[in-house]
């Protein structure tokens, strides 16, 4: 079987603070990003919607050659990965594997929080999905999940806006409407791949001793044992340290604005996803 790179996949430029962490924890590998900039945001999208548009680019990444593709993004990984998984993935390639954020990110709370009230700041559509709160419960029946909304943040982030007074002002509303759900909340899960560029304003607007938990590195950590305990994927993947920037809206742009997530200059090539 031919080898590839691992693909990663989100709406828009939020997956690359996830691809950040993964190259962080294996530099060695080689990686397709894909960014659907062109139809961001997903997170006021319907089901029906964010399951076509993911399968689109998870058919992409496959014919790319991916033999592995994270859905770095929560509101695909909410409401399309099991659908792709269970349905799609047989069909279309069998042999091949996809992997989402939520899993990586609960699993890891247990170790973070002491009093089991847990907030979830995300898209609309995953936190209307409950994706968070029944993952969290399988895990810890014991834990209370409170959700928060924020559908402004993706397009304040994609427009470049996260350090404006504008940014300033949503992260205060919708904290203060996550912690007007419980005063009990010492966990908030940014459940959302755009959300780490507005993270030290949320740390600002919450009350010490707040534990806010990111995901990168959390994904990067699972990604690694994951392919430690699949010697089978991991040996279809090429590790010749290449990284291939895709988006189906302006190379230009999401090179200047790419640049800001990864923290280096990339070259991005326009795709069309159908
Ligand atoms: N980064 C995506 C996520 O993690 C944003 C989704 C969107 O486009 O609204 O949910």
């Amino acid at each position: 079987m031919q080898k590839g790179a691992i693909g990663i996949f989100d709406s828009g430029y939020g997956g690359l603070t996830i691809l950040r962490d993964i190259i962080k924890a294996m530099p060695e590998h080689d990686y397709i990003y894909l960014g659907d900039n062109a139809r961001t945001p997903y997170g006021t999208r319907s089901f029906e919607t964010v399951y076509k548009f993911t399968l689109q680019a998870v058919r992409k990444l496959f014919d790319m050659g991916c033999p592995l593709i994270i859905l770095a993004c929560n509101t695909a990984s909410a409401k399309a990965l099991r659908t792709i998984q269970q349905n799609d993935l047989p069909k279309i390639a069998p042999s091949n594997r996809i992997l989402g954020v939520i899993r990586p990110t609960v699993e890891a709370i247990g170790n973070v929080t002491k009093s089991w009230e847990i907030g979830v700041m995300g898209t609309a559509g995953t936190i209307q999905s409950q994706s968070y709160d029944m993952e969290i419960k399988k895990l810890y029946p014991r834990a209370n999940v409170y959700g928060q909304a924020c559908p402004m943040f993706v397009p304040i982030v994609e427009n470049g806006e996260y350090d404006s007074p504008g940014a300033d002002y949503f992260v205060e509303k919708y904290v203060n409407s996550l912690l007007a759900q419980s005063s009990a909340i010492d966990t908030v899960i940014l459940g959302c791949t755009h959300y780490p560029l507005l993270i030290e304003k949320i740390r600002g607007a919450l009350p010490d001793g707040i534990t806010v938990v990111p995901q990168g590195r959390l994904v990067a950590e699972s990604l690694k044992d994951y392919l430690r305990r699949h010697p089978e994927i991991e040996e279809r993947c090429l590790c010749s340290g290449k990284r291939f920037f895709y988006t189906t809206d302006s190379p230009e742009k999401f090179e200047a604005s790419g640049k800001i997530f990864m923290g280096e200059a990339i070259k991005a090539e326009k795709i069309v996803l159908e």
